[in-house]
């Protein structure tokens, strides 16, 4: 790695997020990380030196969230690399998940990268870099049938994501939505996954998605491994990109989406254009 730079990850105990902050310790790194349970992480992380800092810290608790990265400060003296990790996926149709279940999922998937975007700004932005990764979703650019809800969630990362690297890019802060397919971490398990309580017989096609799904743990094409050494490659790029989708199956679904796009605009050009003045 080139330099010794201060990450703040979060959703750290596990999968992503554990594989790169202990790529990160391993590589002389600063890292704070955060958890909903600070001893269960540092546990995982199993590293007792002065580089670590595990936070336990409620995402979707503006005033936590600002006061891990107040801690960060105070501890490191800056945070260079904000990575957005914490996220699950949620499954069911929209009739099949409660209000409740549905707001918690964007508590975490989208409020909590908010509230980290809001507080480590004001630090980026006085030292003019930085650089902000939010972890997205193939899902986040095309997701399949019985996924609506947690496809919302990061969508929603998506669109902010694009937004805020054009806001920032004045600053010489650099933004990057990451997008992986499927990889061999603990999201499809049942310590992770929200799946509905609530099925409705009607909807098969959904039901067929989600055994698909099912089966597809533990065999995930991802090395979780190998994502880390690629997000920290990306930061040591002089120019990263706004986008980078991980896996070969994240890459392909992202190239069909552009092209069902592309055919769909086509087709109805002119009904498109006949709305102008
Ligand atoms: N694996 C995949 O196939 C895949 C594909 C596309 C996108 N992603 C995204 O990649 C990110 C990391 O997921 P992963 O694959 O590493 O899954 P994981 O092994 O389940 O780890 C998810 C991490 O997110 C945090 N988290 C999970 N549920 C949470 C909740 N209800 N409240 C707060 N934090 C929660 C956990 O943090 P603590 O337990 O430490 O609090 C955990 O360390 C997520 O944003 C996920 O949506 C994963």
């Amino acid at each position: 790695m080139d330099n010794k730079k201060t990450w703040f990850v979060t959703g750290a105990s596990k999968g992503l997020g554990l594989s790169l902050v202990k790529q990160l310790l391993a590589a002389g790194q600063s890292v704070a990380a955060t958890s909903r349970n600070a001893a269960a992480l540092a546990a995982a992380v199993g590293n007792d030196n002065s580089n670590f800092l595990p936070l336990e810290v409620d995402l979707s608790d503006d005033r936590s969230v600002a006061s891990a990265i107040q801690s960060t400060v105070d501890k490191f003296g800056q945070i260079d690399v904000a990575v957005n990790n914490a996220g699950y996926g949620i499954g069911g149709s929209i009739e099949e998940l409660s209000d409740a279940v549905t707001r918690t999922s964007f508590d975490i998937n989208v409020f909590g990268t908010l509230n980290v975007i809001r507080h480590v700004l004001p630090f980026m932005r006085q030292k003019r870099s930085g650089h902000i990764i939010n972890i997205s979703s193939i899902a986040g650019i095309t997701a399949n049938t019985g996924w609506s809800v947690y496809a919302a969630t990061k969508y929603a990362i998506t669109g902010l994501t694009d937004v805020l690297a054009q806001d920032v890019k004045e600053f010489g802060i650099h933004v990057t939505l990451v997008a992986p397919g499927a990889f061999r971490t603990s999201f499809l398990t049942a310590e992770s996954l929200v799946m509905t309580d609530t099925p409705i017989a009607d909807y098969t096609a959904i039901r067929n998605s989600h055994a698909k799904y099912a089966g597809m743990d533990g065999e995930q094409a991802g090395d979780p491994e190998k994502a880390a050494a690629t997000m920290i490659q990306l930061v040591n790029m002089p120019e990263p990109p706004v986008y980078l989708l991980l896996g070969s199956d994240a890459y392909q679904r992202g190239l069909n989406k552009m092209e069902q796009l592309t055919a769909a605009f086509k087709a109805t050009e002119s009904l498109t254009k006949s709305t102008d003045y």
